[in-house]
């Protein structure tokens, strides 16, 4: 496949940036995304020019570092992360556009990689539990609901990608906050912060500069992990509860 790539290119935090055209031949349609710009960026390299910088690390869908907007779709075209993107999913001949993750919460740091850390500081204001819970239990040995414990399971695979606040309108992380939430709250090792937890992680959404949910939906189309629309009313309902408690 010959490919014409439009790549965001930005110097740092502070320098303006813009796209930039390149001419990529000889890709196979079974090589990743990811190895797609592994090929554009040796060819930079021979040229002495530099690289394209853009996050990754496992490349196996799990880490949520691979983060690029392809064609104005976070993660391209598929439901997937951008490294489990395949070549496949273009034409011979294509035009693809790739830019960073556009939120006001996600600046950019360089070319396509975008400061995530606005995700950490929500984990560090309640996305945990502090109880010693000591060495492994024997798993039967704390009761828990099986319908709670697999929703619980089902909403713990949020890789923490960002694709849901680069997709959605407003800018909002509400459902990787929903995800966390919904997670820690079905489980019995997650009620005695759940109060507190709820309202920490949602004043530091806030502040970090996300957007408020409009019920658009675009977050969940765009996850790659499936997280589904209803964490947002969990989310809702959780900090509804802390709010009563504590008034
Ligand atoms: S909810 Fe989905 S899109 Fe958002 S950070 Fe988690 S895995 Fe990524
Ligand atoms: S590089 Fe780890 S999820 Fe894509």
């Amino acid at each position: 496949m010959n490919l014409t790539l439009k790549v965001w290119r930005q110097a740092g935090p502070e320098s303006e940036g813009g796209i930039h055209t390149y001419q990529v031949d000889g890709v196979s349609e079974d090589m990743s995304f990811l190895e797609m710009l592994d090929i554009l960026n040796e060819q930079l390299n021979e040229q002495g020019e530099e690289p394209v910088a853009f996050d990754h690390d496992c490349r196996e869908g799990i880490c949520g570092s691979c983060s690029l907007m392809i064609d104005g779709y976070a993660h391209g075209p598929e439901v997937t992360t951008t490294c489990q993107l395949h070549m496949r999913s273009f034409s011979d001949g294509q035009t693809i556009t790739i830019e960073p993750w556009r939120a006001e919460a996600f600046p950019v740091v360089k070319d396509l990689v975008v400061d995530r850390g606005a995700f950490d500081r929500i984990i560090q204001a309640g996305g945990y539990i502090s109880a010693n819970t000591g060495s492994a239990p024997e798993a039967n040995s704390v009761p828990a609901q099986r319908d709670k414990a697999m929703r619980a399971f089902n909403v713990a695979t949020c890789i923490g990608c960002g694709a849901c606040v680069a997709a959605c309108p407003n800018g909002s992380a509400s459902l990787f906050l929903g995800a966390k939430i919904t997670h820690l709250g079905e489980l019995p090792q997650g009620q005695p912060e759940r109060n507190q937890r709820v309202l920490g992680m949602t004043a530091q959404h806030d502040e970090e500069g996300f957007g408020g949910c409009t019920n658009i939906g675009e977050c969940t189309a765009a996850c790659p992990k499936g997280i589904p629309l209803d964490v947002i009313s969990q989310l809702n309902k959780d900090y509804r509860t802390a709010l009563r408690a504590k008034s």
